[in-house]
């Protein structure tokens, strides 16, 4: 696969464009917001040029990279390409609306891979013209450093579609999981609802974000404490994941914390709106 096309140039969409364009791979980067667009590509050529200006990579290296990456705000380049990623917002009805709008566009033998982090990726398929052409493909932030992809197959997904999306992966240097389709799959059903305890704690007064953050570093070994990575995943995010969690394996251990509602209803998101659990 040498043509794809990203949509969605967020945290998810930006970071994925990145390590393809760093393997080679001519992409097209989509998203309806021109702003976003120009700021996916500053954070890209910014993110390459400390690469560069740490002996990482050659300036040489660094124009190669962008110059496979292409951006737009029209879909209609997903006409060209074997595979488009779906990185939009993590909301049901802006999925479906966007499948919709794609089953006019995409050819008969494209596939199209999703980034939901919590979604059924069989509901996603069924949005769109050949379920059998869907899949979910699950990068992690921040995309161009994190090895492992969750590979998901919809009820309707078919074998060839997990075999060429297999192969992809293996010419991409990542890791591969291969998960059922639930809820959150392997890794969000975990770490999110680690997320939400871990506003539930403070929620109840129990400790301060900074203490919360310090214990579980340095008593689970775990790199970034659980409220600094939900700033870093996005409030939002993490909101949808536990909603769609709570409502679809029906148990009160995923109800969200209130906490975290209120931070969402105030725009309080976290790093991308500058103000979370922590103000950056
Ligand atoms: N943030 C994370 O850590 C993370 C990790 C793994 C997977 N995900 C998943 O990736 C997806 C994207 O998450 P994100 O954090 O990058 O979101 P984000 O809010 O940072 O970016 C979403 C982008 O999509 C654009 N967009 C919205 N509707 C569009 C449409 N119809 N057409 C084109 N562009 C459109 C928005 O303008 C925005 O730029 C979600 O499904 C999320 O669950 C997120």
């Amino acid at each position: 696969m040498q043509n794809i096309a990203i949509i969605g140039a967020g945290q998810m969409g930006s970071g994925i464009t990145q390590y393809l364009a760093m393997n080679a791979i001519n992409v097209t980067l989509i998203d309806y917001k021109e702003s976003n667009i120009e700021r996916a590509s500053s954070n890209i050529e910014n993110g390459l040029t400390k690469l560069v200006l740490k002996g990482k990579i050659s300036e040489e290296r660094k124009l190669q990279v962008l110059s496979c990456i292409q951006c737009s705000t029209s879909l209609e380049i997903c006409r060209e390409v074997d595979l488009v990623i779906e990185a939009i917002p993590e909301i049901l009805e802006k999925k479906e609306s966007l499948f919709r709008k794609l089953s006019e566009i995409m050819t008969e033998t494209s596939i199209l891979a999703t980034n939901t982090s919590s979604l059924s990726i069989t509901k996603l398929g069924s949005m769109f013209i050949d379920p059998s052409r869907v899949i979910g493909l699950h990068f992690f932030n921040p995309a161009f450093i994190m090895p492992l992809v969750e590979v998901i197959r919809g009820l309707e997904t078919s074998g060839d579609t997990l075999e060429k999306i297999t192969a992809f992966i293996i010419a991409i240097n990542k890791e591969a999981v291969f998960v059922k389709d639930q809820s959150g799959f392997i890794v969000n059903r975990i770490l999110i609802s680690m997320i939400n305890e871990a506003i539930f704690v403070l929620q109840e007064g129990i400790a301060t974000p900074e203490e919360i953050d310090k214990a579980m570093k340095l008593g689970s070994n775990q790199p970034m404490g659980p409220l600094e990575l939900a700033d870093f995943i996005g409030l939002d995010t993490c909101l949808s994941i536990m909603e769609t969690l709570h409502s679809n394996l029906g148990e009160d251990k995923y109800r969200p914390a209130t906490l975290l509602r209120k931070y969402v209803e105030g725009n309080r998101l976290g790093r991308k709106t500058k103000k979370g659990f922590y103000t950056y």
